[in-house]
């Protein structure tokens, strides 16, 4: 099938790709030029795992182009994904003026019948809103929603084995048309109206959110009743209606997604009439989490003011180079505010606002403290000896639970996890 993709971001990039791994021809609209020419050379702007070798792929069997010119992009596509920023709004309701614009842009150019089909994260009511807008165009193009479900980090491998697809369609047989796009994958396909599939996007992210922040709390709980978290969650995770997954407590939930999505929700149930106040809290708690992690610091180090702090990680969780709302950030400010300074290191993500080391032990040199600030399992084959002999303190804080405490502990340093008995 032929489609087109609207948005050369993260989200946009994969769809593309992975439909062009199930055999379809696929047309990137992209308004930034610069980046349609690095794109068209195979060149990705992001770091996402695999998406370079799937783009090379399907550049080479002639399966991918890109365009600047979204006009172009739509043309002869039966379905047009629209997978544009909606970026977070002052008063925490998502901005869908991205997707307006083209709406109205293509509205007048698609063929009768062309599906556009909402990707991105979109405020629940977003569909209907652009049928009636369809319609006051004059426009033959039908709407159908199609959230995303996909993890930075291992967005090409949530795209080729996806646990389900979620299609919201007014009429069934648009859905079932952007169904056959999916049929090389195998995954579970639910049909809904496209207000419950917009619903099933925030209410899964807001779960995840809301199922985090509760482990966050029961290991903030164990920090101060001497329980290991560890053992805590999976001991929680082994009854079958739980299950393990997303239980692992660390500084708090960030990212491009869970802060911008759960605060939207809030908006979204306060313009409908409902208070949301089980969400509204988790934002509160989470929010909260980088400050308890500063003030157990201050406690290791006996006062921030004038300490030195090497911090492993700035990414908002290993395997990205994203550090939008990450915690490690977060921390940092805070560290800053009370008088200490800190320098970091990441294998992939840097920040202007913090000084970045050239390599973990870089990072550590007469620190007071190690913070392992995101999980980056490299972090675990550091020589420990060389990051002893280079730290002016010798306490390691690990907020991820990342580090084996022996192994930290044989190095002659002090280990402190998170939620874990103080040994
Ligand atoms: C998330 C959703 O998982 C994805 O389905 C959605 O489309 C976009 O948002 P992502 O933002 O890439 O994906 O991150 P994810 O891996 O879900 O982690 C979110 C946050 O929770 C990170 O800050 C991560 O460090 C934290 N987290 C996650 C934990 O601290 N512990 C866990 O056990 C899981």
């Amino acid at each position: 099938m032929r489609a087109a993709v609207i948005g050369a971001g993260y989200v946009g990039l994969v769809q593309a790709a992975g439909l062009t791994h199930l055999g379809h021809t696929v047309t990137v609209g992209e308004v930034d030029g610069e980046r349609v020419e690095r794109l068209r050379e195979g060149d990705i702007p992001i770091y996402e795992y695999g998406l370079e070798t799937l783009v090379t792929r399907a550049l080479g069997h002639g399966l991918l182009s890109f365009t600047d010119d979204n006009v172009e992009a739509v043309a002869g596509a039966e379905v047009v994904f629209l997978t544009l920023p909606t970026p977070q709004a002052p008063d925490g309701r998502a901005d869908v003026s991205y997707i307006d614009q083209v709406v109205d842009e293509l509205a007048p150019v698609v063929a009768e019948g062309t599906i556009l089909v909402t990707k991105s994260t979109v405020p629940v009511g977003t569909a209907e809103r652009l049928r009636r807008r369809l319609e006051e165009l004059g426009s033959g193009a039908r709407i159908v929603s199609n959230p995303e479900f996909l993890r930075e980090g291992t967005a090409v491998e949530d795209f080729l084995n996806a646990e389900r697809i979620v299609i919201g369609s007014f009429d069934r047989a648009d859905g079932e048309r952007v169904a056959a796009l999916y049929r090389g994958l195998g995954s579970r396909i639910l049909h809904t109206d496209p207000t419950s599939a917009e619903l099933i996007k925030y209410g899964a992210n807001a779960y995840l959110a809301a199922r985090l922040t509760f482990a966050n709390a029961l290991a903030n709980l164990a920090e101060h009743v001497g329980a290991d978290i560890l053992d805590v969650v999976e001991g929680i995770g082994l009854d079958r209606r739980i299950g393990p997954h997303f239980l692992r407590p660390g500084p708090g939930y960030g990212g491009s997604c869970f802060p911008k999505d759960t605060k939207a929700l809030v908006a979204i149930a306060e313009d409908a009439g409902y208070d949301f106040e089980l969400l509204r809290t988790v934002i509160e708690v989470n929010e909260q989490q980088p400050r308890i992690v500063v003030r157990r610091i201050d406690e290791l180090v006996g006062g921030l003011d004038g300490s030195v702090i090497g911090m492993w990680g700035v990414a908002f969780k290993a395997g990205t180079d994203d550090t939008r709302e990450s915690p490690a950030l977060a921390i940092a400010r805070l560290v800053r505010e009370g008088g200490g300074s800190i320098r970091a290191y990441d294998p992939e993500a840097s920040h202007p606002d913090v000084e970045m080391a050239v390599d973990p032990v870089d990072a550590v040199k007469g620190a007071d403290l190690l913070l392992v600030a995101t999980e980056w399992p490299e972090f675990m084959r550091v020589d420990l000896e060389q990051v002893a002999a280079v730290m002016r303190g010798s306490v390691v804080f690990d907020v991820r639970n990342l580090l084996d405490p022996e192994v930290v502990r044989a190095a002659g340093l002090r280990y402190h996890g998170w939620g874990r008995p103080r040994i």
